[in-house]
């Protein structure tokens, strides 16, 4: 039964005491009711509303009702009853919100007829993909992968690597220097490493011959970038070097790794070339595995070979005997031993193998672009 306002007979303290009581708990009682906004206006104006409002009743039939000598403290009461009535009804919308109403939880129920939310996998990037997959065809042969550092010395990057200091060669491969390195010894000074030939220097002072090493990594140039230029690409780097290693020996790996990326219907050739630390060095080329080496697509020129049937694709040669002095101590005497070397770019192959006509789209981390690879 909902609580109504009664008619006082009795104004004692105790008869007070007791209404006073029994209109605070129909006041507790209602407040707990209470589950939604609307429930809460209609709740807030039985108790509060001006005309007719459970107040407004005590004021009408305990007050205003009340003999002369009970006035005063009547009066005292109802102010008080009031401030109580006041402070419940305010803090019920609290209570509201942070309790678990049975309004809320039916507005939040879990839905589980709704699909899930679709969490995209990532892939590996197309310029990384190329590379695994070249350094894999290399792991098969017995080679084992070998890194290094993106910062490097003057002496890695170069000098042991038969660049002596303030030789042409070095201007081939615009360098990005750390500043700051005047006080330096040259050999000690630090740059970004342009190749990742350095890696050769360092497994050699590290592992003893006989090694076959495959060597990935990024590497840095100081170039503008533009659709086949970037400041920074991807090289993977190949080292032989046991006794009685031949020029035999570079061609037919390197025909088979590229038979094993392209397919086994493209040749390979080689070109005379010069890096300081291979003697000789070559280019090699293989047959245009777009145009398969017409130099044509239908009516069309072929671009990627420029209709020449060719595409150059690495920089090799036997070590240079001048490079094995800088770690002869390590087992790699010259007269004893021999090698080859070569490096790719993985950036420029993967253009070549997806197709890509812009390096830049690589780098631009477009996920647009980039999820076609998956
Ligand atoms: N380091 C050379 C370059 O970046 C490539 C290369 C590697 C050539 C190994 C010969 C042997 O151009």
């Amino acid at each position: 039964m909902a609580y109504t306002v009664p008619k006082l007979k009795d104004y004692s303290a105790p008869a007070l005491d007791k209404a006073v009581q029994e209109l605070l708990s129909a006041l507790q009682q209602e407040s707990k009711d209470v589950s939604s906004e609307s429930d809460w206006k209609t709740f807030r104006d039985r108790w509060m509303a001006r005309k007719n409002g459970v107040l407004t009743q005590v004021n009408v039939l305990w007050l205003k009702a009340a003999p002369e000598d009970a006035k005063r403290d009547v009066g005292q009461r109802v102010n008080q009853l009031k401030k109580q009535v006041e402070e419940v009804v305010e803090q019920t919308p609290e209570w509201l919100k942070g309790g678990a109403s049975a309004a809320r939880l039916t507005a939040e129920a879990l839905d589980i007829t709704l699909p899930g939310i679709r969490r995209p996998l990532g892939a590996e990037h197309p310029v990384i993909k190329t590379s695994n997959e070249m350094v894999a065809i290399f792991r098969n042969l017995g080679y084992s992968v070998e890194e290094g550092p993106e910062v490097e010395t003057d002496y890695y990057n170069f000098e042991s690597l038969n660049f002596p200091p303030n030789h042409p060669a070095r201007d081939t491969q615009d360098t990005l220097f750390i500043s700051g390195q005047e006080s330096k010894p040259l050999r000690e000074r630090l740059l970004l490493r342009t190749h990742t030939s350095p890696v050769q220097i360092r497994t050699m002072e590290r592992l003893k011959p006989p090694i076959r090493i495959v060597i990935p990594g990024k590497v840095y140039r100081n170039d503008p970038p533009d659709a086949s230029h970037s400041p920074m690409f991807h090289q993977i780097e190949g080292l032989a070097v046991d006794t009685n290693i031949t020029l035999g020996d570079l061609k037919g790996t390197l025909d088979h790794a590229m038979k094993a990326m392209f397919g086994s219907s493209v040749k390979t050739a080689f070109r005379p070339s010069f890096f300081p630390f291979t003697e000789p060095s070559a280019e090699m080329l293989v047959s245009c595995f777009i145009c398969g080496g017409s130099g044509r697509r239908g009516t069309e020129p072929c671009r990627p070979c420029k209709q020449t049937g060719w595409i150059e694709i690495l920089g090799c040669g036997m070590v240079d005997p001048n490079v094995f002095e800088f770690v002869k101590d390590n087992g790699y005497d010259p007269k004893r031993v021999s090698g080859f070397a070569f490096g790719m770019g993985a950036d420029r192959i993967a253009l070549l193998k997806y197709g890509v006509d812009d390096l830049q789209l690589f780098f631009q981390g477009d996920v647009r672009f980039l999820e076609q690879f998956v």
